[in-house]
């Protein structure tokens, strides 16, 4: 088996800051109330930009920080539930964009665990042999799944991307990744695919934009997230003191709060950088890594945890190097 670290990190978000007090100029809310429920000030919103533009800047800049040329890479995956095209993948033409030839790509819908569920797929890849160093990237522009007369979703939710490249060491980092889901919670967080009717099928299906059960959503993030790293903990022999810096899915403080309480934790050490984005779906803990980045020493054990539709959750347990 080989091993697999960290080789490089990169991010990207739209240009288009909308704070809570925009929104609150076309829909009745508030900042307070925003803040308050979520932690969220701001967000950044397209205008423009597409999925794969953001996921190919953030693939630029974690190639950049790793060193790595194009042909280097050899694997990559575009974790999104916001592709611009359901074909060709994302994956593909970030690699056109990149100029990376030949490599393995496809995208996974895991939602807002997406980053989590790649990053096993491509951890097992590698340590097996078969790729030497992958993309791996969460991108989305969830602002065109939602109706911005819903305030119950359109407060929550915004775009952009972040990547980062595994590459085969001999030392292994990435010590261990555990994902999981729940199909029974499969009506909790909706956004449907293409559902044009044909001319032999009448289409019913009249929801186009995410749906959420927010309550329901909240209870099943403050349970099976706490009790997934904790599983994560128990493999690897570590306690949650042990942990230098929690990174989850930038959500909701308060489940990031209600996390940190029930592993008997600090919520200081849990990274929080909703306040700038909103929940950017897969996006949100590459993007967070990079942000969390100055606050980073060599060896550090770092937790990243996802959750989202699906249902859906996975953590892993990384070295930082
Ligand atoms: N502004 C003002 N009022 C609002 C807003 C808003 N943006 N949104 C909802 N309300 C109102 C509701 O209409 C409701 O009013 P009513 O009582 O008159 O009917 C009231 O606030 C309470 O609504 P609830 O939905 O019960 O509010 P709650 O306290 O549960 O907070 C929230 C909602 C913040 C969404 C909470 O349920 C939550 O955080 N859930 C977790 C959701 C989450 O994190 N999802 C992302 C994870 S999954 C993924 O990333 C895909």
């Amino acid at each position: 088996m080989h091993g697999v670290k960290i080789s490089g990190i990169g991010r990207a978000v739209p240009e288009l800051e909308l704070s809570n007090d925009d929104i609150a100029k076309f829909i009745d809310t508030s900042d307070e109330w925003i803040a308050s429920r979520t932690g969220i000030k701001s967000r950044h919103i397209s205008t423009g930009e597409t999925t794969t533009d953001l996921a190919a800047k953030a693939a630029q800049n974690a190639l950049e920080d790793s060193g790595l040329n194009a042909h280097d890479i050899d694997l990559v995956i575009v974790a999104t539930v916001t592709p611009d095209y359901t074909m060709p993948s994302t994956a593909c033409s970030v690699a056109q964009r990149l100029g990376i030839k030949n490599a393995t790509c496809f995208d996974m819908a895991a939602a807002c665990s997406g980053f989590i569920y790649a990053s096993e797929v491509a951890v097992s890849f590698i340590k097996q042999g078969n790729y030497e160093n992958a993309l791996i990237i969460g991108a989305d522009v969830l602002s065109k799944g939602l109706d911005w007369e819903d305030r119950n979703t359109c407060v929550l939710f915004a775009d952009g991307a972040g990547a980062v490249i595994y590459q085969r060491t001999n030392e292994n980092k990435i010590v261990k990744i555990l994902t999981a889901s729940d199909g029974e919670g499969s009506d909790l967080i909706t956004l449907p695919a293409l559902s044009e009717p044909n001319r032999f099928n009448a289409n019913q299906n009249t929801q186009k934009y995410v749906y959420m059960n927010g309550r329901e959503v909240y209870k099943f993030a403050t349970t099976a997230v706490p009790q997934n790293i904790q599983d994560v903990l128990v493999d690897t022999g570590y306690t949650p003191s042990d942990i230098d810096l929690f990174i989850l899915h930038q959500a909701n403080a308060r489940i990031m709060d209600s996390v940190a309480k029930k592993l008997d934790v600090d919520n200081q050490k849990f990274f929080k950088n909703l306040q700038n984005y909103g929940n950017t779906s897969a996006a949100t803990i590459p993007i967070a890594l990079v942000d969390a980045r100055a606050q980073l020493k060599k060896g550090d054990k770092l937790i990243f945890s996802g959750f989202g539709a699906g249902l859906t959750w996975g953590s892993m347990l990384v070295i930082w190097d």
